[in-house]
């Protein structure tokens, strides 16, 4: 019975939580939906995802890649303030369809060239500034070793600083037995700020997609102006947070359910 409260909990916190980043434009949607149904429904989840957080920070990458992931796919799922501070509007439903293809075809791989990459965002309705604003992700969170080992075997890419290559390759050895973790971004791993884009433009960022940004002048200078202008990055973060969880339709009304409590499957 315990068990079966606490994974309740958790489905809470996982379904209902990642509230936020909604949309202006839709009406469905709103900021402060709860109040009516369920008074403290927005503070309980809050709390909740926060107390998740203090004891595993990890959890804020995770969420925010989520985040990305389904909005790229399906865009099912809202995020919680607490995560990214910005305003957002609840009442999404969860989705009926799940299908792990999709998502491979519809999410950009780390070995993306700048065209390609201004071409997934389109298909997404985000601009190419939006998208190396939400690049900036890339300064919290970890990666596989085998999401960039492309970049270190059987050379060290030139678009890699070398010193940092060959750390990497220490961290992340030819044909190990287990796919190592690194953090993204070595200079500050937890925190969400614009180290990513002076990692980028010293060639000290792990994928190629990341280093595509300096592979035009309109994308260069916006990576420079980040590392040079205390703020920028933040306001565009989280505007470009709140765009992107508009991508689509969110499920509010009858197209989607509120999942039970094996919150994993569709009911
Ligand atoms: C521009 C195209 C993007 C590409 C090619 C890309 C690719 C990747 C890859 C390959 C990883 C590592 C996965 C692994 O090996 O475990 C990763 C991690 C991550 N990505 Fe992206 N990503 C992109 C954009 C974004 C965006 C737009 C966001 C969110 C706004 C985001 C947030 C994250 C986060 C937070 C992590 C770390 C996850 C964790 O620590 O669990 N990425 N990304
Ligand atoms: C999953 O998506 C792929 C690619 O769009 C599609 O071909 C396939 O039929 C889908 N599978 C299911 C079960 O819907
Ligand atoms: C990116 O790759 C595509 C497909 O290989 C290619 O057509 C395009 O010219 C490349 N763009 C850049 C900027 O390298």
């Amino acid at each position: 019975m315990e068990s079966k409260i606490s994974i309740f909990i958790t489905c809470l916190v996982f379904a209902a939580a990642f509230q936020l980043l909604l949309p202006v434009s839709e009406a469905s949607l709103k900021v402060g939906y709860y109040k009516s149904k369920c008074k403290k429904a927005e503070s309980i989840v809050k709390s909740t995802v926060r107390n998740f957080i203090v004891k595993n920070p990890g959890l804020v990458a995770g969420v925010i890649r989520m985040f990305f992931h389904d909005c790229f796919v399906r865009c099912e799922m809202d995020i919680c303030k607490v995560v990214v501070n910005v305003d957002l509007r609840k009442s999404r439903l969860d989705g009926r369809v799940s299908n792990g293809s999709e998502a491979l075809q519809l999410l950009p791989p780390p070995s993306f060239n700048l065209t390609q990459l201004e071409a997934s965002f389109a298909r997404n309705g985000l601009s190419t500034a939006e998208m190396v604003t939400l690049s900036g992700a890339h300064s919290i969170g970890r990666s596989h070793c085998s999401s960039f080992t492309s970049r270190l075997y059987p050379t060290i890419d030139p678009t890699m600083n070398q010193g940092f290559g060959s750390s990497l390759r220490k961290l992340c050895p030819q044909n190990a037995a287990v796919d190592g973790v690194v953090p993204q971004d070595f200079v500050s791993p937890n925190k969400l700020d614009e180290q990513y884009y002076k990692n980028v433009e010293s060639l000290t960022a792990l994928f190629f997609s990341d280093w595509s940004l300096l592979t035009s002048s309109e994308t260069q200078k916006q990576v420079d102006t980040y590392t040079k202008v205390p703020g920028a990055f933040k306001v565009d973060f989280a505007n470009a947070m709140i765009k992107m969880g508009s991508i689509s339709d969110a499920l509010a009304g009858s197209s989607g359910e509120v999942r039970g409590p094996t919150c994993r499957a569709v009911n």
